[in-house]
């Protein structure tokens, strides 16, 4: 028997299993995470701050059956394989750890409403939705701080994805990491008008993926303090912008801390480079807009495809140039809301 929670936070009642179905948007950093302090408990050596990306989302359902046996872990319509198995499984055993209980193995369904070919990072709305879902399935309240919490151990960047809008992940200085978690700044109505618009220049999976390109960049990257440094120190300058709306600003800052993390990757040994021709003509294009008076900046995660940072008023204008210069097809975001139990 399981009970849905039909929105309604679920009481801790050990030994009775329940089905939670939670559902969370991806986000963008306009700081970026990049590189760990502590690779178990994913801290980072930096603070990083990033905006919810609506419509875009994952729902995930789990539900702890009683008994024993494996966890069925499914994505995307398929049976999970390796590591991508093997982070569920993890954190579906620390939401057993936590209740202590006997939950028994779980049944995890996940779905995303954008094709993961699409380039987009799903894993922060991916774990900030079983983070939801396997705490309220194990019949705890809900509890943002813990989720975020919960979430970044699946993946960084999920610790954004937990609350919607304006979401500063803090470094946190304690090596258990229970200080290092997302925080909403702002949320996602204090700024309707801002739009993330990604331009789709491939959708050919990246070499390199950023778990393991960040690693090889804080382990050989002369750069890698100096990026430390000033990202922690970006964080504190963006924020008074983003409270005044002021795209310029943030789009400069997220502009330079873009290159500035791309920067520090090309110093890697090897050499990690995730841009292609494609992006630096999208880059290029953005360019010449801004020099037309559009207000339009670029931001540049670890892949092929740019995400302009726009207003709502230059979007079509923006959408059509980017279709005719380099960009195959573009996805139109918005600040997007928190993750909802569904
Ligand atoms: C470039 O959160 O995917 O998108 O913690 O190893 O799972 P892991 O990494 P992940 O890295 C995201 C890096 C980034 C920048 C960012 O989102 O802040």
């Amino acid at each position: 028997m399981f009970r849905e929670p039909a929105g309604r936070p679920a009481r801790a009642l050990k030994g009775n299993h329940v089905k939670a179905t939670a559902k969370a948007h991806p986000n963008i950093a306009l700081v970026k995470y990049w590189g760990k302090r502590n690779e178990r408990l994913i801290l980072p050596h930096q603070s990083s701050l990033s905006v919810t990306l609506g419509p875009l989302s994952v729902t995930t359902s789990v539900e702890f059956t009683g008994e024993r046996g494996d966890d069925d872990v499914r994505i995307n319509g398929k049976d999970a394989q390796g590591s991508e198995r093997s982070r569920v499984v993890e954190l579906l055993g620390l939401v057993r750890k936590e209740h202590g209980g006997k939950l028994g193995a779980a049944r995890m369904v996940s779905a995303g409403d954008f094709p993961a070919a699409a380039g987009l990072a799903s894993s922060a709305a991916a774990f900030a939705a079983l983070a939801v879902a396997a705490r309220t399935a194990a019949g705890f309240d809900r509890d943002t701080k813990a989720e975020s919490i919960l979430a970044r151990r699946g993946s960084g960047s999920a610790s954004r994805s937990v609350q919607g809008g304006f979401v500063r992940w803090n470094r946190g200085k304690r090596p258990d990491g229970r200080d290092s978690f997302g925080e909403q700044l702002f949320d996602a109505k204090h700024w309707p008008e801002l739009r993330m618009l990604v331009g789709m220049v491939s959708r050919e999976e990246k070499e390199v993926k950023s778990r393991d390109g960040m690693r090889g960049t804080v382990e050989t990257s002369p750069y890698y303090p100096a990026w430390a440094k000033d990202a922690e120190a970006e964080v504190k300058r963006i924020i008074p912008f983003i409270k005044r709306r002021d795209l310029e600003a943030v789009g400069a800052i997220a502009e330079k801390n873009a290159w500035r993390m791309h920067a520090t990757a090309f110093a890697a040994d090897p050499p990690l480079c995730y841009l292609k021709p494609e992006t630096l003509a999208v880059i290029q294009t953005c360019r010449e807009l801004r020099a037309k008076g559009l207000g339009v900046w670029f931001t540049l995660d670890a892949g092929p495809n740019p995400v302009l940072l726009t207003s709502a008023k230059d979007e079509a204008k923006v959408v059509k140039v980017l279709e005719q210069h380099g960009a195959r097809e573009v996805v139109r975001c918005h600040p997007g809301g928190d993750a909802v139990l569904v």
